[in-house]
């Protein structure tokens, strides 16, 4: 099938590459050019595991074009996919000019009747609006079918979520157009829902909402467990074991962020009021993720005291491992409220520094490996859950600091290696601390 897809970020490209290699004529549009000559280089502009890869294969093979030209990628395709950003305005509902300007740009380059898929996070009643948009606007007389294909892809594993989708979802009025996106999708092997275009919509905000309420309750229950002296890992495990529950998004930390699920949430609550329904609940959900991202630095003050003149190392600054996505990373906040105490802060990220530099900027150091950014520090933050952290020397990184104080924020190094270090002091979040005195 000849596809277009609108945006290249990390959905429309991840959804581009992935329809080239079962098989599809696709080409990836993008109003940023660097992006767009990065990609015609067989490059990939994000860090994205095994993207790189199946995107050189695809575009030598011929079946994958870039182009900043909508007219170009536009005019043939029979699908067009829409995966540009939509992002939190300052009253927290979604950002909706990305895709007001990408129906203006349809609009002027169709040529042919086509289907119109929706793939960006919009709130309910968006692929209502943007159909009227776009037939206000249309340039050629041509009968286009709206479909609501919202993506559930995770940074870091896009490539595989992709093609091992737990499930697609089809939100549609029109029984061809949810053929035709059946078809497009087949080779993949994943069960299709087929619903109506507002249930689509809500699906995509109430399963981010769910996951970041599960998220921020098991925060909360960490809470209760340090405070209490049980350990969040066991409690977790108990109640994950049972199926009603589920084991997945009950790892207790220092709080969600990134691209989706804090603008997701906002924008879902947003709705609903707008709607007349205070869902509340999603109040709570905010208010503890926000508590969650300080957690450590109150930790460090309550064993450190002041945190002035104090050298604090940070292991992690990207939102998630295996992504340099910097959007709503937790890294940020902490680094701003450790800079204004005064503390000095050097940072260490396996991928993320480059995009941390931009949004962070030169307040704090970017060190080039762990151990750099570990030296005499006074404590450390394990802010980011890399591998690479749980296979450091610990015993070694630890002796390098002035202090051997770790606060893991992500509950990730092994209690084995912990112990094997001669001195440290080691705080989890929700789990009894390990001191080891020396
Ligand atoms: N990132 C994720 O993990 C994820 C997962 C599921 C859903 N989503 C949703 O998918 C959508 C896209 O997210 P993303 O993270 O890929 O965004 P992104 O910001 O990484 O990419 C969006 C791209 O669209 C381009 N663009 C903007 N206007 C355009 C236009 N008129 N024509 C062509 N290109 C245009 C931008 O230049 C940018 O490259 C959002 O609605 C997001 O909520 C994201």
């Amino acid at each position: 099938m000849k596809i277009a897809v609108l945006g290249t970020g990390y959905v429309g490209l991840s959804t581009g590459v992935c329809l080239a290699e079962i098989g599809h004529d696709v080409v990836c549009i993008d109003v940023d050019q660097k992006k767009i000559e990065t990609l015609k280089q067989g490059k990939s502009p994000i860090y994205e595991p095994g993207l790189e890869e199946l995107l050189s294969r695809n575009y030598d093979a011929g079946r994958l074009r870039f182009t900043t030209s909508h007219q170009e990628g536009i005019s043939r395709a029979e699908i067009i996919i829409i995966a540009v950003g939509t992002p939190q305005s300052e009253d927290g509902r979604a950002d909706l000019s990305f895709l007001e300007q990408a129906a203006k740009d349809l609009a002027d380059h169709i040529a042919r009747d086509s289907i119109v898929v929706i793939k960006s996070t919009v709130p309910v009643g968006t692929n209502e609006y943007f159909e009227q948009l776009l037939a206000d606007h249309l340039k050629k007389k041509v009968e286009i079918q709206m479909v609501s294909n919202p993506e559930f892809l995770r940074q870091g594993s896009a490539i595989m979520d992709t093609m091992e989708a737990d499930r697609i979802i089809i939100g549609t009025e029109h029984e061809e157009a949810a053929e035709k996106i059946k078809e497009m999708y087949r080779p993949l092997n994943v069960p299709f829902l087929l619903t109506n275009v507002k249930s689509a919509e809500v699906i995509k905000y109430a399963s981010n909402a769910f996951l970041a309420t599960k998220i921020s309750f098991i925060n909360e229950i960490a809470n209760l467990c340090e405070a209490v002296g049980a350990d969040v890992e066991d409690v977790a495990k108990g109640m994950g074991k049972d199926k009603r529950i589920g084991m997945a998004f009950l790892n207790a930390g220092i709080g969600y962020g990134g691209s989706c699920f804090p603008k997701d949430v906002k924008a879902l609550l947003h709705s609903s009021r707008q709607h007349g329904i205070p869902f509340s609940l999603l109040e709570e959900t905010i208010a503890i993720n926000d508590h969650q991202h300080q957690l450590l630095v109150k930790k460090a003050i309550k064993r450190l005291g002041d945190l002035k003149g104090k050298k604090i190392a940070m292991l992690g600054l990207a939102f998630k491992p295996e992504t340099d996505d910097m959007r709503e990373a937790p890294s940020i906040k902490m680094a701003n409220a450790l800079t204004e105490l005064g503390a000095e802060v050097a940072a260490y990220d396996p991928v993320a520094a480059i995009n941390a530099s931009k949004v962070i900027g030169n307040k704090i150091k970017y060190a080039v490996s762990a151990i750099e950014a570990a030296a005499y520090a006074d404590a450390l933050f394990i802010v980011t859950e890399w591998k690479e952290f749980q296979q450091l020397n610990l015993p070694a990184l630890v002796k390098s600091m002035k202090q051997p104080v770790i606060f893991d924020g992500r509950n990730c190094l092994a209690e084995e290696s912990i112990r094997a270090c001669e001195k440290i002091e080691y705080y989890p979040v929700g789990r009894p601390a390990i001191v080891v005195r020396g």
